[in-house]
């Protein structure tokens, strides 16, 4: 009979180790949540994840100016964070991703800004792993 510590220390070797990169795949599946509000369009109008419409399309939105896709309508926010100078990189992805408002009232340094995307994703490992899957579907942005 194995005792309890046993048992634990069987476990604890059992366990896979913390995946320390970001994991493209997970982030794929973690996006089935983004597409529910937005696509990845190519250039040629070719979709390349088919998704909603109620946020900007994400194609390109690697080192793009925030608040940047001609023809969406951001809130004043968003497009004033481009204007200030925000390019979407990873740390200020995972940031803006737990709470919209929050990150772009901390960016511009103003209470009242106001961010039109309701959807948090908070937990920082599957911000990042969103991150790698979208540098692995869409090409750097225009700056
Ligand atoms: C409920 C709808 C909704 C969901 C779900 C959603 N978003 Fe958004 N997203 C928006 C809207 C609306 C905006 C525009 C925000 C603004 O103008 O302030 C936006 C903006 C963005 C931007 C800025 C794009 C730009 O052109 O500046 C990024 C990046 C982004 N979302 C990523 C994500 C990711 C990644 C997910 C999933 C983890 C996600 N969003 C889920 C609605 C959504």
């Amino acid at each position: 009979m194995l005792n309890l510590s046993a048992i634990i220390a069987i476990v604890l070797i059992a366990a896979p180790a913390p995946a320390l990169a970001a994991d493209m795949a997970r982030g794929a599946q973690i996006f089935k949540e983004c597409r529910v509000c937005h696509s990845v369009v190519d250039e040629t109008g070719t979709p390349v994840v088919r998704g909603g419409r109620t946020g900007p399309n994400l194609y390109g939105v690697i080192g793009r100016h925030a608040g940047s896709v001609p023809g969406f309508h951001y809130s004043t926010s968003m497009v004033a964070a481009g204007r200030a100078g925000l390019r979407w990189n990873e740390e200020d992805f995972v940031v803006y991703v737990k709470d919209a408002t929050a990150y772009l009232r901390d960016y511009l340094d103003d209470p009242d800004a106001r961010g039109k995307m309701a959807f948090k994703l908070r937990d920082t490992a599957k911000a990042r792993d969103v991150w790698a899957y979208l540098e692995s579907i869409t090409v750097p942005g225009t700056p």
